[in-house]
């Protein structure tokens, strides 16, 4: 969602051109037609996360071919990312990053948001989102699993069980440059021998961050947190990033590096849409083995199907938007668009949950940032991985608050979170001349869908996000202004106020309602689309072994699954999934 922080970007973006030319690794096909016809794969992945796709995709492809003994081809949508220098530096987010590279999806006209229909960005490249996204990483509140093992009454999905899981998907970097981050961070609950670089920016702490840390010292509501990836993010914390050694840590740079690259087990099919799956054999047989494969811009189809599995990751659009198209799904909706059933499943593209957002500012005395001169800055980055583009727009810390117990909006609609240890809200914030920030919604009460526009798997889907639909969600924004409003009343900051921060519940309701209607942003961390549940459960898509319910052969793994908003940026919580259905995939291959 930092992308709306372009607003505030100190850095302005450009394109670079590639400087080296990479060549063509042999297990790299570039498009449908020229994969072997002959050959046989145990596994197939869709999205460069996951089998099919992107962040969970690469996951999956990485950590199976470590067993000489599987196969497997990874099928992803957009195109190959080796080479693409543009997209390894974390100072292109988000407008140096090209065309090429996004899904152009739009949401339909929001009715919470007086009818505006949203940008809804997605990763059209290997390693998916992780390519393009602001690279924020924060795993989330304990709470959050533990609530993941509630509803699926498997207790593997638990914050204890998953803890060498997420470690073992971490490379700690430090920060770039080496300077000293003793008191940034807390070493104990890191990986080091992992594929996921994570970091401290290579500047800090700057004069604004130093104001903070004061103002958490008070003792005061605001209490410093010395790690914000423990399981308990609650408090003002650094922020860390998936990148490291100055370049972006993505799924496809960490999992598909070119030693991974170079297993013969392992083929990689780009710039290819996965259209549907396919029972093998009669329909009834429901062994949905088979994917149906194209050229992104359409062409002849053809089918490939794996011995043992096909595993989706093609993320919380992508995954429904494909099963929605093998006719697995709501029925009666199916039928409207003329997409045959073939198995029924209600829940797919349903309860699709996301952050919303809103930006708030007031002018003060403050100096401005100074100017970065991007051509001795991309310098920099070119000789040594360095300055001031080693690092995105995001702040350097960010404030993770909870509702106060007694507020109305808890007594009244309950508490949507996943416990005592997960915040309601993200602040992300700012100070100079423009002070304030954003603040985030990341308990939503409101559920929005993925359906059919056509049966044409060349259409879009239709994405209805369903933000502000439900009034809890906006009296969360409103406790969120009031809380950046107490953050900035302290001593250090408020003699430098000239204009208060706006909008403000508390100057006007229905104004403040009628702005956040109007101007509200998306932190894009769709979720909850393919959603798991207990075995049995009548409700969801996935059983807790991520198997889609009621079939052979097909599982999902990628942000789709996930059944609640995490309390934090989604890409950590997708890696760690990621981690275990490598292992729930390996362990019955
Ligand atoms: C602009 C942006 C900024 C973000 N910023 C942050 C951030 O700072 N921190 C954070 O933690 N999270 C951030 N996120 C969210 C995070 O990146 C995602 O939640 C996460 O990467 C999702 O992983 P995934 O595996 O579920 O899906 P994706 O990584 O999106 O992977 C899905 C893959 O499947 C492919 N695919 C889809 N359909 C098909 C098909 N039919 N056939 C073949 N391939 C297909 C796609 O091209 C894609 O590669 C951001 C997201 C965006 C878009
Ligand atoms: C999105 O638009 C850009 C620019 O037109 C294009 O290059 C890209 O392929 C489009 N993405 C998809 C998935 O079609
Ligand atoms: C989930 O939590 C609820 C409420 O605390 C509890 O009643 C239920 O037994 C839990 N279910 C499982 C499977 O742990
Ligand atoms: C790093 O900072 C810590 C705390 O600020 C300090 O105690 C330590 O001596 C520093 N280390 C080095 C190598 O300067
Ligand atoms: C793929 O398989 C389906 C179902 O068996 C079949 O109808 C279709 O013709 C096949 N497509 C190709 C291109 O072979
Ligand atoms: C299927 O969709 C229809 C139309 O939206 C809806 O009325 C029906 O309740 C849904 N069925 C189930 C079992 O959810
Ligand atoms: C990197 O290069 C810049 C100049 O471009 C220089 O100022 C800096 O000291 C170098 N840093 C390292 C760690 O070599
Ligand atoms: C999805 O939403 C429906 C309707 O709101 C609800 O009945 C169902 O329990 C939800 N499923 C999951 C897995 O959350």
């Amino acid at each position: 969602m930092y992308r709306s922080m372009k607003l505030l970007a100190t850095l302005t973006a450009f394109t670079f051109t590639p400087l080296v030319a990479h060549v063509a690794n042999a297990a790299v096909f570039q498009d449908a037609s020229s994969l072997p016809s002959d050959k046989q794969y145990d596994i197939v992945v869709v999205g460069a996360l996951s089998m099919v796709g992107g962040t969970a995709g690469s996951v999956i492809a990485s950590r199976l071919t470590e067993d000489p003994k599987i196969n497997v081809l990874l099928i992803e949508a957009g195109p190959d990312d080796e080479g693409a220098i543009d997209l390894q530096i974390p100072g292109n987010f988000p407008d140096g990053i090209e065309p090429k590279y996004h899904w152009n999806f739009t949401t339909t006209p929001q009715s919470g948001l007086n009818d505006r229909a949203l940008p809804y960005d997605r990763g059209h490249v290997l390693g998916g989102s992780s390519s393009i996204n602001g690279m924020v990483y924060t795993r989330g509140a304990a709470d959050d699993y533990d609530r993941w093992a509630n509803v699926t009454g498997d207790d593997g999905w638990k914050w204890n069980s998953l803890l060498p899981l997420i470690k073992r998907h971490e490379r700690w970097s430090g920060a770039v440059g080496g300077r000293n981050i003793s008191g940034q961070y807390d070493p104990s609950v890191h990986g080091y021998d992992g594929q996921t670089k994570v970091a401290l920016p290579w500047s800090g702490p700057n004069a604004f961050d130093n104001l903070c840390l004061e103002e958490a010292k008070a003792g005061s509501e605001f209490p410093f947190n010395l790690d914000p990836n423990s399981g308990q993010p609650l408090g003002l914390t650094w922020v860390q990033s998936t990148f490291g050694g100055g370049e972006r840590s993505s799924a496809s740079r960490a999992y598909l590096h070119t030693s991974v690259r170079q297993r013969s087990t392992l083929d990689i099919l780009v710039n290819t849409r996965v259209t549907r799956v396919l029972s093998v054999g009669n329909v009834g047989s429901k062994d949905f083995r088979t994917v149906e494969i194209g050229t992104t811009a359409g062409g002849a189809l053809r089918n490939v199907t794996a011995r043992v599995e096909v595993v989706l990751s093609a993320g919380s659009i992508g995954t429904p938007h494909i099963l929605l198209l093998s006719g697995i799904g709501n029925k009666t909706e199916l039928d409207a668009v003329g997409v045959p059933s073939t198995h029924e499943l209600n829940d797919v593209g349903k309860n699709l949950s996301d952050h919303f957002a809103l930006f708030a500012f007031g002018t003060s005395t403050a100096p401005d940032t100074p100017p970065v001169d991007h051509t001795a800055a991309l310098l920099q980055w070119t000789q040594n991985r360095t300055g001031p583009l080693t690092e995105s727009v995001t702040p350097h810390q960010l404030l993770w608050t909870r509702l106060p117990s007694n507020s109305e909006a808890l007594q009244k609609y309950g508490d949507p979170s996943s416990g005592p240890n997960a915040p309601h809200i993200e602040l992300a914030l700012t100070w100079g001349p423009n002070f304030g920030g954003a603040a985030s919604l990341l308990t939503p009460h409101s559920r929005g869908s993925v359906t059919l526009a056509s049966s044409n798997p060349f259409t879009d889907p239709l994405i209805d996000t369903n933000y502000l639909t439900h009034p809890f969600d906006i009296e969360v924004l409103k406790e969120a202004i009031r809380t950046m409003k107490r953050f900035y009343s302290s001593p250090g900051f408020s003699s430098y106020i000239v204009t208060p921060i706006a909008p403000d519940p508390d100057a006007g309701e229905a104004e403040f309602e009628a702005y956040t209607r109007n101007s509200g942003v998306t932190a894009l961390h769709a979720v909850g689309t393919a959603s798991m549940s207990a075995t049995g459960a009548k409700e969801g898509v996935v059983d807790p072994d991520l198997k889609v319910k009621g079939v052979k052969g097909l599982s999902i793994a990628d942000a789709s699954v996930i059944p609640y908003a995490p309390t934090g940026h989604t890409s950590a919580p997708v890696y760690i999934l990621a981690e275990r259905a490598s292992d729930l995939i390996r362990s019955r291959y």
